[in-house]
């Protein structure tokens, strides 16, 4: 099988390049701009680490927010199976500068699915999405599949308009969409703007960690995040694959919505407890208030949002299960990225 993976020199791609050579023999077209936070060395590293299976990747530099010429279309081959995972993704990056941002992930998204239906027969078309597309989640609520979306933010609006493409494309175009929507993903070689790799950065500098919260009857609260490993969301893709390659999942197949799966992270923490967390695996353990610095998202941090949550029932109910526990894989990276200061300090 021929697999288009966009985004694989991002921190998700890298990983879920990774997860598919181990895990299957499956071809890769691996695709990335190289300009929007893709980083060829992460893809230098999956083949230093799995040398015998680099012949099965092909790396193509292309810009999606631009046209597919014929010549790129030719390096991608005829895929079986497109992974659209290339996105912009940083919030705050979204809240300075929106609209370069917005049209960038918009753009992309509708280049690939032109792309899409030129291509008779691609069984596959899996659009990656995050749980910020709902918006908040309250005390005691997991969004199931479908829940009315409420983005708070530019990024998370961009992502729910790639949704919205990718879902008129499955409807006027019989592209074969499957929509996942994912928690927040932690590993190795993450952007070092991204919350694990600022916490480690910042202990590791001796410096207290800023953390959004907002205050209630003068007690900080900050809000809660799921986390999985990047290779258990590689997993999933890998297992829906797997599993719809074969059946039908069209609008003309008589379905009335393309599929979708929330992909759920096995554990929810306080962002002020992760930060406790991760102190105690760096051996920097102290009271809390000397490790965290709180800062009020009101004045500072618009589009915040406190708590997200995703049920993640129908995934499983399928007979997934998570391969990577979230404690020793967030221990792991911790460990990995001590040993590995290049990635925290570029
Ligand atoms: N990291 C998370 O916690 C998380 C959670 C849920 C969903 N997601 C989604 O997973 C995907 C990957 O996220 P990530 O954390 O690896 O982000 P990332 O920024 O590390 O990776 C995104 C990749 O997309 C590429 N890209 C952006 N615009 C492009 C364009 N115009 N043409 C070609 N390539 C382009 C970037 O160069 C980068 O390599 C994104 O779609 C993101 O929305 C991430």
């Amino acid at each position: 099988m021929k697999v288009l993976l966009t985004g694989a020199g991002g921190f998700v791609g890298h990983h879920t390049l990774a997860h598919l050579l181990k895990t299957t023999d499956w071809d890769i077209v691996a695709t990335d701009s190289f300009r929007h936070f893709g980083i060829s060395a992460r893809i230098r590293a999956v083949f230093e680490e799995l040398p015998s299976e680099a012949s099965r990747v092909k790396v193509v530099t292309h810009d999606l927010a631009t046209p597919i010429d014929s010549i790129t279309a030719r390096e991608f081959g005829d895929p079986d199976v497109i992974i659209n995972m290339a996105s912009d993704s940083h919030v705050d990056r979204s809240i300075t500068d929106p609209r370069p941002f917005v049209e960038n992930n918009v753009a992309l998204a509708l280049t690939l699915l032109d792309y899409a239906r030129t291509l008779p027969y691609l069984k596959t078309f899996i659009q990656i999405g995050t749980d910020e597309v709902y918006g908040p989640a309250p005390e005691g609520v997991n969004h199931p599949e479908w829940s009315p979306q409420v983005p708070s933010n530019p990024y998370s609006a961009s992502k729910s308009a790639q949704e919205a493409i990718a879902i008129s494309y499955w409807r006027t175009f019989n592209v074969p969409v499957i929509l996942t929507n994912t928690m927040n993903i932690i590993g190795e070689r993450q952007d070092v703007e991204k919350f694990v790799p600022l916490i480690i950065n910042m202990l590791q500098q001796g410096k207290p960690v800023p953390v959004h919260a907002v205050e209630k009857n003068g007690q900080w609260m900050s809000g809660s995040r799921f986390y999985l490993h990047a290779r258990n969301q590689a997993d999933a893709l890998r297992f829906l694959i797997t599993h719809f390659v074969d059946t039908p999942h069209k609008y003309t197949d008589g379905l009335e919505r393309p599929e979708r799966f929330n992909v759920r992270g096995e554990t929810e923490i306080s962002n002020d407890e992760m930060v406790v967390l991760i102190a105690k695996f760096l051996g920097k353990s102290k009271p809390k208030n000397e490790l965290v610095k709180f800062t009020n998202v009101e004045g500072t941090r618009p589009g915040h949002d406190l708590r997200y949550a995703l049920d993640g029932d129908k995934l499983m109910g399928m007979g997934w299960k998570p391969p990577v526990a979230f404690e020793k894989s967030l221990e792991r990276t911790v460990n990995w990225t001590v040993k590995n200061p290049i990635w925290i300090s570029l």
